[in-house]
């Protein structure tokens, strides 16, 4: 088992890239490190924080309990008919487990290429792009349970998935640790290619048949030519939310704001595009001493070197009274707040 360490700088385990300390740091390679952690019940006391690639945190503090560095390793799959079962450990980074089933020929991910974050965190917020959320993919994890060290299994079903959203955040927060997760892919490919910037990469190489690495090519060329890559500028990603709100709630608005970006959820709710309205109130590509927000995308926060994580929060802080100001709608953080 790794060492419990004291003291440990955060900064290179964020892609925020801000300066954070935690009391105590453990790296985790292997589930009975897991198990053999959490037998002593010195431990078991302690505050918890479990870590992946760091790619939805954003801390505003020095984190005074124990952070658990996931490095849980290894990717195998077994094929049962037209069916892929892929289980990678919680630690494999996400987008290099994409690479392996765009490689393999398995459908179902490459519209996920290019996320940053690891293979565990990938359930917790359900994440999702260009048309596709993890929950369409996901059949099951494994997770220890903090306070028994038991093993638990959660089935799709069980993890109450919804937008950006699942019991991980909820009911499970700081219960258990995720430490495998499987999905099911598909040996037959069917391109998920209705979002409106693949249609026009598509219409663009004269593709009128795209195979799975077309479509994982077209989503990684998207998302590099409108993300910030946190290798060379710290970001989270998407910082807010897309707000649903209910359809009467919209017809108001759109008639205030004829142009509002917005898609049909259900017959009763509309998602708005909360980097529309983030640009409507000014902010994109604004920067206030080192952070800002992304000048291609305004939904995404960015570190521009020295940033603070308080100076990041604060920003966001702002940016929640301009929207409610402006549309009388209150923005939700979709990255934690440590
Ligand atoms: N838009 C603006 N101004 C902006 C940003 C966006 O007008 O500054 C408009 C765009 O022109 C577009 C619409 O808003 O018409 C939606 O923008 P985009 O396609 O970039 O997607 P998004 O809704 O802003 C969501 C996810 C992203 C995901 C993309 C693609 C959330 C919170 N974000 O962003 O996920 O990559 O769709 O599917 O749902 C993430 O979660 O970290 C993330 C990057």
């Amino acid at each position: 088992m790794s060492p419990i360490l004291e003291k440990i700088s955060l900064k290179s385990y964020n892609t925020f890239g801000v300066e954070a300390y935690a009391r105590w740091f453990s790296d985790i390679n292997d589930k009975d490190d897991l198990v053999a952690l959490f037998k002593n019940p010195y431990n078991q006391k302690k505050k918890i924080l479990v870590l992946g690639g760091g790619s939805n945190m954003l801390f505003t503090n020095d984190y005074d309990g124990l952070v658990l560095h996931i490095n849980i390793k290894g990717i195998s799959h077994r094929i049962i008919d037209n069916d892929v079962f892929i289980t990678a450990g919680a630690g494999e980074n996400w987008n290099l487990l994409v690479k392996y089933c765009v490689e393999h020929e398995f459908a179902g991910m490459e519209n996920l290429s290019l996320i940053p974050g690891s293979v565990g965190a990938s359930p917790v917020q359900n994440i999702g792009a260009y048309g596709v959320e993890l929950m369409d993919i996901f059949h099951s994890c494994r997770a220890i349970e903090i306070a028994t060290g038991e093993m638990l299994q959660y089935n799709n079903s069980d993890c109450r998935f919804s937008y950006r959203d699942s019991i991980f955040k909820n009911e499970l927060k700081n219960k258990i640790i995720i430490t495998e997760v499987t999905f099911k892919l598909s040996k037959n490919f069917q391109p998920k290619i209705q979002y409106g910037a693949i249609q026009v990469e598509l219409n663009k190489r004269g593709i009128l048949n795209p195979s799975i690495r077309d479509v994982s090519e077209i989503v990684s060329h998207i998302r590099v030519s409108k993300l910030p890559d946190p290798a060379t500028i710290g970001n989270a990603g998407s910082f807010f939310k897309n707000p649903i709100i209910e359809v009467e709630k919209f017809r108001r608005l759109k008639s205030a704001f004829p142009d509002i970006i917005h898609y049909v959820v259900d017959s009763e709710n509309i998602k708005l595009a909360a980097g529309w309205l983030i640009e409507e109130c000014g902010w994109k590509g604004k920067r206030v001493g080192d952070t800002g927000t992304w000048k291609d995308q305004a939904l995404v926060l960015v570190n521009h070197g020295n940033a603070s994580g308080n100076e990041i929060y604060n920003l966001s802080a702002d940016i929640i009274n301009s929207v409610q100001e402006r549309f009388g709608l209150v923005l939700e953080r979709e990255v934690n707040i440590i």
